[in-house]
């Protein structure tokens, strides 16, 4: 099937799947989906349950005698068989957060869809409507395309800035970070598509990531990336779960009862299933009984543990019956709460071009401004001579690779860039910022070079009234990168900066990198990977057609000695190893207040084309709750928006760091215009988790509002009776 027109994917399965008017006691949408799934479960026989909770890989992958069954999706990440007896749709399982994904080894059907800007990007608009509408878009191509089972809400933290996989994660701060996760996946489940959230737990490198144990105490845990995973299940109720491929205490994290049974399902009262991510499970008794509740797309194990194996062991009683009923439970509850048997997955057309404005707009937003000396930018309509240098700018933008990959609608803009490993090949989203910038400005001569010559770039940048270097950092699963760009391109920086002063560099990456040119330069601007309408955003950032006013969802540090670890542990390790953490909950911006540490960027910076004031900032505690207010308002002369945030800290200290976000709000504002904002701290950020439970902390409170974690404004106390 030619995957360049929409698909169209409706099976025989899928029409016999789709219930029929009230032929079955669950068709009665006013009972609960509890009460549903009960009623399912009573119907259902033994295998019928079993069938549930074992998947299937949609390629012909890895193994080459593996035959997907004729009902997957071709190169989709899975496929669980429905229960056309009873009405319960299969379930077509696609990756992932940034949108509709093909596995790479379908050359033949590769599905190009819509792409978001990474999940960094997304956190950097510190805005959850965007989040949602994003989510809502990838969701609505997900089900066009046939998916109802979307593998994206990454939310493991970005403690270990040189993580490959942190572009689809949402930074540093885990209120950020599970706020706008929890929104996106709130706009995925819109649309009848169940999400994940994922990879629970600690899975913060990938170095050695199938081997290394992550040994952090239960109550640094709490108070970092657990508070990201528990805050996303609240807001955005995934259907699922996927447990992680490294271990936690030495168990796997898809075998760890504490994870699983104790955390999640008991701490978190998550009421939806587990499922393991892709070659993570080790084992059938064990796993069964710390809580997996399906394995995906068996092929990649060792064995189909929850095939014959879970057969076997409940015949034996090692697995409980009621386990198994748990596991077919909690998926049809899933299935029942997304709308996945209401809402049977229908053919439909994809509106490419509106979808790429969903992205586009969430890229806008994503777009951070780091320097901006002499007022560089935004680029003056009257520049005589436009020289753009590198990143393959005239063709397209990077993204990141990996089982994400998001083949993109109009074809890879650079074929060829291929890679060692499955993870590849680099792809290049056929929007170019050279092309848009061009479409602005169509009087105005441009000229770009590849930047392979670092000498003849520079002697064209003496020529030139503005000059536009394009860094890309390619980042991918399964692999850490070091910090500092690839290639000769910081020489190529230093180089073109040198010939003209006025130098721009665009930095496309997936994670904070070092900037050792950043004095040099007048402009930079972090793009990030910046999705299907990323050249079209960033010409209308450089242009200032919209304001720029994105913030750093992580710290960009400026150097290795201030990383907690500053050599990644694992490099080349075979056996398995420890990861200690020494920063424990004291991720990012923490570990730089607690430390002292001047970083090049800080948490929650970003420039902006217009000024913003802060005023009348006011705590108090009103019925129980942490409840802040101040005015925000716009000083400068054109309309902008900005995103204020509030640091809160006992005033005697005693926590893992001097501060923590409260909260912030993404205000836009006309010039001269002001607005009042008021904000409700959610206890947890004014407690200490013991590793039984939060316990709030004494006050009084030091209430800090900010335009980063470095840029405190102004503060003030609160004190009064806080209530949980
Ligand atoms: C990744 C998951 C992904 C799965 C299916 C794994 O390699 O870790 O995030 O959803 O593959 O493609």
């Amino acid at each position: 099937m030619s995957l360049r027109t929409p698909a169209v994917f409706v099976s025989c399965a899928l029409l016999l799947a789709a219930p029929a008017a009230a032929r079955h006691a669950w068709d009665d949408t006013s009972l609960s989906a509890d009460a549903r799934a009960n009623l399912v479960l009573k119907a259902m026989k033994q295998d019928e349950k079993l069938s549930l909770v074992f998947g299937y890989f949609g390629s012909p992958k890895p193994d080459k005698n593996f035959v997907p069954p004729a009902e997957s999706r071709m190169g989709s990440a899975g496929y669980v068989p429905g229960i056309p007896r009873l009405g319960i749709p299969p379930q077509w399982i696609t990756d992932a957060g940034m949108g509709v994904a093909t596995q790479r080894d379908s050359a033949d059907s590769f599905r190009e869809r819509t792409a978001l800007p990474a999940g960094i990007a997304v956190a950097a608009t510190f805005n959850p409507d965007i989040a949602r509408a994003g989510g809502a878009m990838i969701g609505s191509e997900s089900r066009a395309s046939g998916f109802n089972v979307l593998l994206g809400g990454g939310v493991d933290l970005l403690r270990e800035p040189r993580s490959g996989r942190n572009f689809e994660y949402a930074g540093e701060d885990p209120l950020l970070a599970g706020t706008i996760v929890g929104a996106s996946v709130q706009g995925i489940q819109s649309q009848g598509v169940i999400s994940t959230v994922k990879h629970w737990a600690l899975n913060d490198q990938e170095t050695g990531r199938h081997i290394y144990s992550t040994d952090m105490d239960d109550a640094a845990a709490h108070m970092s990336d657990f508070l990201a995973f528990e805050l996303a299940l609240e807001k955005g109720q995934p259907g699922s779960v996927m447990c992680s491929y490294n271990k936690v205490r030495s168990l796997y994290a898809c075998e760890s009862d504490y994870l699983l049974n104790q955390v999640l399902k008991s701490r978190f009262k998550y009421p939806g299933y587990v499922m393991s991510d892709w070659g993570a499970v080790y084992s059938t008794e064990r796993a069964a009984l710390a809580g997996l509740d399906q394995q995906s797309a068996g092929i990649f194990d060792d064995q189909p543990w929850f095939g014959k194996p879970l057969k076997q062991a409940i015949q034996n009683h090692k697995v409980p019956q009621s386990r198994l009923d748990d596991m077919a439970r909690r998926i049809l509850r899933s299935i029942f709460t997304v709308g996945l048997y209401d809402r049977p997955i229908t053919d439909a057309k994809i509106d490419f071009e509106a979808n790429k404005k969903v992205a586009q707009a969430a890229a806008e937003e994503s777009i951070v401004l780091l320097k901006n000396k002499n007022n560089v930018l935004p680029i003056a309509r009257t520049a005589k001579r436009i020289l753009i240098i590198g990143g393959h700018a005239d063709r397209g933008i990077i993204s990141g690779g990996g089982s994400s990959t998001v083949f993109p609608a109009g074809g890879i803009a650079v074929p060829g860039l291929d890679v060692k490993g499955w993870y590849g090949p680099i792809v290049y989203i056929p929007s170019s910022p050279m092309a848009a910038l061009m479409g602005h400005l169509p009087q105005t001569p441009f000229k770009y070079l590849d930047g392979s010559d670092a000498a003849a770039a520079a002697k064209e940048a003496a020529k030139s009234d503005v000059v536009l270097v394009f860094a890309t950092q390619w980042s991918t699963e399964d692999v850490d990168h070091p910090m500092n760009l690839d290639g000769n391109q910081d020489e190529l920086i230093r180089t073109v900066a040198a010939a003209n002063p006025n130098t721009v560099v665009v930095v496309e990456s997936g994670n904070p990198i070092f900037m050792p040119w950043a004095d040099q330069v007048a402009g930079i601007v972090e793009a990030w990977f910046p999705g299907s309408g990323g050249g079209e955003a960033i010409a209308r950032v450089l242009l200032g057609e919209v304001d720029a006013s994105g913030r750093l969802p992580a710290t960009f540090p400026a150097s290795l000695d201030q990383f907690p670890q500053p050599t990644l542990p694992g490099a080349g390790l075979k056996d398995p190893f420890v990861i200690n953490y020494p920063e424990g909950a004291a991720v990012g911006y923490k570990w730089f207040d607690k430390k002292n540490l001047k970083p090049l960027f800080p948490f929650g910076y970003g420039l902006s084309y217009t000024q913003f004031a802060y005023s009348d900032l006011g705590a108090a505690v009103v019925d129980g709750k942490l409840t802040v207010h101040f005015t925000v308002k716009n000083v400068g002369s054109r309309a902008g928006k900005d995103a204020p945030q509030i640091y809160v800290s006992p005033k005697n200290g005693g926590w893992e760091a001097p501060k923590r976000l409260a909260g912030w709000s993404k205000v836009s504002l006309a010039p001269g215009a002001s607005i009042a904002v008021t904000l409700t701290v959610d206890p947890r950020l004014l407690s200490v988790h013991d590793g039984k439970g939060w316990k709030l902390s004494e006050g009084p409170f030091v209430v800090s509002l900010g335009a980063s974690s470095a840029d405190i404004k102004e503060s003030v106390e609160a004190s009064g009776a806080l209530s949980r």
